[in-house]
């Protein structure tokens, strides 16, 4: 059985890729591990490819699915305020969106532990989640969301359309970017869709990626990076187009792509205005990449000199939030214990375990708190603000933050 799916042409052009950034051997972002597990861990070659016809930048291999979302997957949504409050300002603009019709059908993908679908049922709004993860899916019925323990795929389209009807509106928040068979979801959309329904998702946006050099959203689980480029392309295969697109400032810049049935809506302004800001960006572009990978290397460089002279002064020095974006950071940098001695983590599957690849080990926020570090990496940079304000104590004792977000430094 193949341990992964090795991809040499474009998902969505079936056109050859071009491999354009290469991370080496790399553990499964989320693969949090006991010492025990320490001798099976999992390893794969994580590099990236670029299709000059689809502007689809993608993972050359992905883990099976089933390495990475199953019944003890770390990740809940509600750990976050900042992202409580902004799937409800997600829910509230569905809402108030003018898309839905009388009575309508929501579907949400990746619903998580129901932080946006909640807002659906609580006004009484016909619902489903689809949450392949059976544990977080279980949070998510407990908190009132009705929630499917599946992954979608074109099949389960047909299924869930014979059993509750078309979709008014069909969500994602960082579910598609870890979709390898993006064609067969779109394909699922389709048949899913109202004639006037919308699709409205959101990813880690590449424009972002790239201005900041954020290489760290380049892990097994994101399988796209996506543009306003790639999404138009990929979807107008199914004759699907993009109506609308949002910036929005969620995993250090994400990007909304509303979308719905050729001609069945208006396309707003804001779609060229993305398309022509990517082109100057150069988006489209493979040369874009090499660029790209000169800045990661930079990056890697700096983040590696300041950690030693950190080392050399003696000082403690943590990881604040055990993301699986650190996960490329540390192996990429070759970061162990002798230069990030722990990582803490609010989420408790992951504390008391080893952080991948690196086997940091992995503590609660009281640890920190008992054992504040001179100085903290924030890991979860994209939750800076939330951090700093929570950690406000620890900064006026002295305590500092670092980030290699755009570039290495204090904030
Ligand atoms: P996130 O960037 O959403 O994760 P990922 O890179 O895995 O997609 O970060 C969430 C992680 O950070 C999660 O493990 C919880 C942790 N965290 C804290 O420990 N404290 C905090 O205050 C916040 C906001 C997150």
């Amino acid at each position: 059985m193949p341990q992964y799916e090795h991809q040499m042409l474009c998902r969505i052009a079936e056109q050859p890729l071009t491999p354009v950034v290469d991370f080496g051997m790399q553990p499964l972002g989320n693969g949090f591990l006991t010492e025990n597990e320490i001798s099976n861990e999992y390893f794969f070659r994580l590099q990236l490819g670029f299709s000059e016809e689809s502007t689809l930048l993608q993972l050359l291999r992905q883990p099976e699915p089933e390495r990475m979302f199953h019944n003890q997957y770390p990740f809940f949504s509600g750990t976050s305020s900042v992202m409580g409050t902004h799937f409800q300002t997600f829910a509230t603009w569905v809402i108030d969106s003018g898309f839905l019709g009388d009575d309508p059908f929501v579907v949400e993908l990746g619903c998580n532990d129901g932080v946006m679908l909640k807002h659906f049922a609580s006004g009484g709004i016909k619902h489903l989640g689809i949450e392949p993860a059976e544990n977080v899916a279980e949070v998510a019925n407990q908190n009132g969301v009705m929630t499917i323990s599946e992954f979608f795929s074109e099949s389960l389209a047909e299924s869930v359309l014979e059993r509750h009807g078309p979709a008014d509106a069909i969500l994602a928040a960082n579910v598609l970017c870890h979709i390898s068979d993006l064609r067969g979801v779109i394909k699922g959309f389709k048949k899913l869709l109202k004639p006037n329904g919308i699709i409205a998702f959101e990813d880690p946006y590449l424009g972002d990626i790239i201005s900041k050099t954020s290489f760290d959203q380049i892990y097994d689980e994101h399988v796209f990076l996506f543009s306003a480029h790639s999404v138009q392309y990929a979807f107008s295969l199914e004759g699907i187009e993009l109506i609308d697109v949002q910036a929005q400032s969620t995993h250090g810049g994400s990007m909304r792509y509303i979308l719905a049935n050729r001609g069945a809506h208006k396309i707003s302004s804001s779609v060229e205005q993305t398309l022509r800001q990517e082109q100057k960006q150069g988006l489209h572009r493979i040369d874009t990449f090499d660029i790209f990978r000169i800045n990661i290397e930079k990056s890697r460089k700096n983040i590696l000199a300041e950690l030693n002279t950190l080392k050399q002064r003696g000082a403690l020095v943590a990881g604040y939030g055990a993301t699986s974006k650190s996960t490329t950071i540390l192996n990429f940098c070759g970061i162990g214990p002798d230069l990030v001695e722990f990582i803490c983590d609010t989420t408790p599957l992951k504390q008391g375990k080893l952080s991948p690849g690196m086997h940091i080990p992995v503590v609660s926020h009281e640890f920190f708190q008992q054992n504040p570090p001179d100085v903290s990496i924030l890991f979860a940079w994209n939750h800076g603000r939330e951090i700093m304000s929570k950690e406000s104590a620890y900064i006026e004792a002295g305590g500092k933050f670092l980030t290699h977000v755009p570039h290495v430094h204090y904030v």
